[in-house]
C-alpha cells in the first residue's frame, strides 16, 4: 500500500542569540490510509513542531516530506494553498476561528472558499456530531474555548481531509466532550482517511494504531496498538531517558 505520508530526516533548528537549538533530530516516519498514529512527549520534545512540518505549515531545516506522493517543498505557495484546501485539515490549539462569522459558517468557510456549494445537512451533521447543534448561529466570541475547540474540529472534519491533523484537540473539553471528540477521530481514521494526533492525555494516546513517543526531538520508541498501560510504561521510559 502506498504511504499517504513519508517524511525522511526531518531536522529542525532555530538559530538564536546563544547558539542553535535543534529541535527535531532527524525524525523519519511513514503514515498509511486508515491510520490515526498519537505523539505523545514531555512538554518541548518536539511535537507540535513536528506536526507543523508534517503538515507543510511549517518547513524542517532539512529532510523532506511527501503527502500522497508529493513533495511538499516542491510546491509553490499557490499549489500548496490549494493542495492544503483540499486534502488536508487541521486543528490546533489556537482554533483559527473567524469571529465576525457564525458557528455554522465557520464550518461552511472551507467549502466556500474552495468554490464548492455548501451542504447545508453536512455542516448541522459536524455540528451534532461534535455536540453543538444548539449555538449554530452564534459567534466565537459567544462561545466558550472547549465549544471553540469544537467547532474547530467540526470545521475540519466537515471539509473530509484524507489527512488530519490535530494538536491538543481536547486540551480544552471536559471528559464527556473530550471522550465524544476522541471517538470522531478514531472513527475519522479509517479507508482511506488519515488523523495524526498530538495529545498529553495517554489514554487518549493509547487509541491510536501506532503510538510515537518523543524525546528530545527523537522518536524514542514507537508502540503498536499499545494499551494505555504500555504507553504509560514507555512515556516514562522516555522521561527517565531509559530504553
Ligand atoms: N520559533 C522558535 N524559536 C526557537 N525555539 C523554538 C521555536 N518554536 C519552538 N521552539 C522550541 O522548540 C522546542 C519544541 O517545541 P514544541 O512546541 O514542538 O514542543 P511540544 O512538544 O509541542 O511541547 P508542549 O507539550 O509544551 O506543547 C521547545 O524547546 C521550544 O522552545
Ligand atoms: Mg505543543
Amino acid at each position: 500500500m502506498p504511504h499517504l505520508l513519508f517524511a525522511r530526516d526531518l531536522v529542525k533548528t532555530y538559530n538564536g542569540s546563544s547558539g542553535s537549538t535543534t529541535v527535531l533530530a532527524g525524525i523519519s516516519l511513514a503514515i498509511q490510509p486508515g491510520e490515526l498514529v498519537t505523539i505523545v512527549g514531555p512538554s518541548g520534545s518536539g511535537k507540535s513542531t513536528l506536526l507543523q512540518c508534517l503538515s507543510g505549515l511549517d518547513s524542517p531545516t532539512s529532510g523532506r516530506v511527501e503527502i500522497e506522493g508529493t513533495d511538499l517543498a516542491t510546491l509553490g505557495a499557490d499549489a500548496f494553498a490549494e493542495f492544503r484546501r483540499d486534502r488536508l485539515g487541521f486543528v490546533f490549539q489556537s482554533y483559527n476561528l473567524i469571529p465576525a462569522l457564525s458557528a455554522f459558517d465557520n464550518i461552511a468557510l472551507p467549502t466556500r472558499l474552495s468554490g464548492g456549494s455548501v451542504d447545508k445537512a453536512r455542516v448541522r451533521s459536524a455540528l451534532s456530531a461534535v455536540g453543538l447543534t444548539e449555538v449554530a448561529r452564534q459567534r466565537p466570541s459567544q462561545l466558550s474555548g472547549g465549544q471553540q475547540q469544537r467547532v474547530a474540529i467540526a470545521r475540519a472534519l466537515a471539509a473530509s481531509p484524507a489527512l488530519l491533523f490535530a494538536d491538543e484537540p481536547t486540551g480544552a473539553l471536559d471528559t464527556e466532550s473530550g471522550s465524544r471528540v476522541l471517538t470522531l477521530l478514531r472513527t475519522y481514521a479509517s479507508g482511506e482517511r488519515s488523523v495524526v494526533m498530538v495529545t498529553h492525555d495517554l489514554e487518549a494516546a493509547a487509541l491510536g494504531d501506532r503510538v510515537l513517543v518523543l524525546r528530545d526531538g527523537g522518536i524514542h520508541t514507537q508502540l503498536v496498538r499499545p494499551t494505555a498501560v504500555d504507553v504509560f510504561a514507555a512515556v516514562d521510559n522516555a522521561r527517565q531517558g531509559r530504553r
